[in-house]
């Protein structure tokens, strides 16, 4: 471990954290009305930390909001984006240090980065970054921690807070017990579950920085030793269980002791045996909850999608032309693949197994089937998205849920009663429909337990029963969506029908 004191960065996180040391625990903060509440009919609070306890300031963040609190017309859904859209960067920035180019982000109640909520916790804020080029380099300083952590541990997916920060490792009670192959290092490596779709974050997040800044120093020696390792994982987890020879092949396994969170994964630690598709296997789901089948669809819609961008990215700058064929070779078969081995009658399955296994569901975690119009992996018209939908919003998927308030789609993370409002945003994305847009939008808004922020799920019988009070990423979501509303249908809810984007 390295670092030097005298830096800049480590002394300003020195007062920064001295200061915040005052500041209330944003966990219990969120779980209270705070400010004045709106003069809609919901009469949400306002929940933004005090200026003094705010983790990042940002003067284009403040003008969207300005923007669009004068442009929405309902003063509750104004609310909610006015608390939503700042909350990465108002509770989340727990180090940031432009001169060691570093920046530690946790998902909020969480003391951890996972690299899949970061990606999602930032990917509003894309076209902002041209406009204020100070939250360009925190997003910079983000894409380069996370690059050391992937070039290290790429088949884990959330992470400690770099040596540099000072700051202490937490204990994840969870992985007390787990045994992980290849092994790791928890001053490093917060959790280590292999979960194909937090590689697809950080290029998802490279990608955002890059098209957004047309900046490519951020693809230094570390970024490059994360990308060749990422493709490591792709070829080892897209081989089948066993070889020609019939030889078990095991590139990484996880298995647990007695520890609450790690039921018994079978085949010692390497979960359910899978054929050769094309397609990359994973773990466990962006659920963090273990895969039934290997294959997840819309992890791999994902890889497919980010992997064209990687390799039009690397076009555009000259850089790593062997990098850029493997990932358009890879995108096409992941792409093919997803159509010849997941789709029967036009419906997807979630998971495949590529022995004929299939099972049809939808887990509301982003990347799901319902979000992949969001993804970019098909339209939202294409007819196997259409009759995949309609499953997936009604009682023929397992997870789905409905009450007399709320409804949608969860998973077994919580329990199948606890639908999450994130499977509401996906569906959102996933349509033009007017009155669909809006029931979806008023289930979310109308079920935050009267606190106005986005929790993790909801159940349907109790409308105070939710879980997670602070959880940036489907903050950063919910204000996304409302972004994309505004530019996409403004006269749904904008006061006039005039697209809104943010400019600079
Ligand atoms: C953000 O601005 C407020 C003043 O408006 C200041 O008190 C706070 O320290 C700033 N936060 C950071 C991280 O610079
Ligand atoms: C790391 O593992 C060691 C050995 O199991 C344990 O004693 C220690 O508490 C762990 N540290 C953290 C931060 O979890
Ligand atoms: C677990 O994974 C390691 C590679 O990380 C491999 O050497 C070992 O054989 C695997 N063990 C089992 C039981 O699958
Ligand atoms: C691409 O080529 C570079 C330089 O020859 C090499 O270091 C790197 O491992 C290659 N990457 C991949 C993914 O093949
Ligand atoms: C949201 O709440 C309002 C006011 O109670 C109600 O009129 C509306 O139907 C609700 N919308 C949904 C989609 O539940
Ligand atoms: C909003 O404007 C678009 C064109 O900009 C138009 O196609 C649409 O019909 C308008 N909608 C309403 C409700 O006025």
């Amino acid at each position: 471990m390295k670092f030097n004191e005298r830096s800049l960065g480590v002394v300003l996180t020195g007062l920064a954290a001295q200061s915040l040391a005052q500041c209330p625990d944003y966990t219990g903060y969120s779980q209270q009305p705070q400010g004045d509440p709106s003069s809609g009919p919901l009469g949400l609070p306002f929940m933004r930390p005090a200026p003094a306890c705010r983790t990042f300031n940002s003067s284009a963040v403040e003008k969207v909001i300005n923007d669009m609190k004068s442009l929405l017309k309902d003063p509750d859904v104004a609310r909610m984006f006015e608390n939503t859209f700042p909350n990465t960067l108002d509770t989340t920035v727990r180090y940031y240090s432009q001169e060691q180019n570093l920046a530690f982000i946790i998902t909020g109640d969480i003391t951890a980065q996972w690299l899949r909520d970061t990606a999602n916790q930032f990917a509003h804020y894309g076209s902002l970054l041209g406009g204020d080029p100070e939250l360009a380099k925190l997003v910079k300083a983000v894409i380069n921690n996370e690059a050391r952590y992937v070039s290290q541990y790429p088949y884990c997916g959330s992470f400690q807070p770099p040596p540099e920060s000072g700051l202490a490792p937490s204990h994840n009670d969870w992985a007390d017990g787990v045994t992980v192959n290849p092994p790791v290092n928890n001053q490093t490596v917060f959790e280590c579950k292999y979960e194909l779709d937090s590689l697809c974050g950080f290029l998802k997040l490279s990608r955002i920085y890059y098209q957004n800044t047309k900046d490519a120093s951020f693809m230094n020696d570390n970024w490059r030793m994360a990308i060749d390792q990422i493709f490591r994982v792709i070829n080892e987890q897209s081989q089948p269980t066993f070889d020609e020879d019939f030889n078990f092949i095991s590139f990484y396994n996880w298995t647990g002791g007695g520890g609450s969170l790690s039921p018994l994964v079978n085949n010692l630690g390497n979960g359910e045996p899978k054929a050769f598709t094309g397609l990359v296997g994973t773990h466990h789901r962006p659920s963090d909850d273990l895969s039934t089948f290997a294959f997840l669809t819309s992890a791999n819609a994902m890889l497919s999608i980010e992997l064209t961008n990687l390799a039009d990215m690397l076009d555009k700058t000259q850089q790593l032309t062997n990098v850029s064929q493997q990932a358009k070779q890879w995108s096409t078969k992941i792409h093919n693949a997803i159509w010849e081995t997941t789709v029967v009658n036009n419906i997807f399955a979630y998971e495949t197994n590529g022995f004929g296994g299939r099972y049809v569901m939808d887990d509301a975690n982003v990347p799901s089937l319902l979000s992949l119009p969001y993804l970019g992996f098909l339209d939202k018209q294409h007819p196997a998205y259409i009759a995949t939908r309609k499953i997936l919003l009604s009682a023929k998927n397992p997870y789905f849920a409905a009450g007399k308030k709320f409804r949608g789609v969860g998973g077994p993370h919580v329990d199948p009663w606890h639908p999450w409002p994130m499977s509401q945003i996906s569906a959102i994305f996933g349509t033009d429909d007017d009155q669909e847009i809006l029931t979806s939008l008023y289930l979310i808004v109308n079920n935050t337990a009267g606190l106005g922020l986005i929790h993790e799920s909801q159940s349907i019988y109790d409308d105070k029963d939710y879980t997670r009070s602070w959880f940036a990423w489907a903050n950063s979501f919910f204000a996304e969506m409302v972004l994309d509303l505004a530019d996409r249908k403004p006269h749904l809810v904008l006061t006039q029908n005039k697209s809104y984007r943010p400019s600079f």
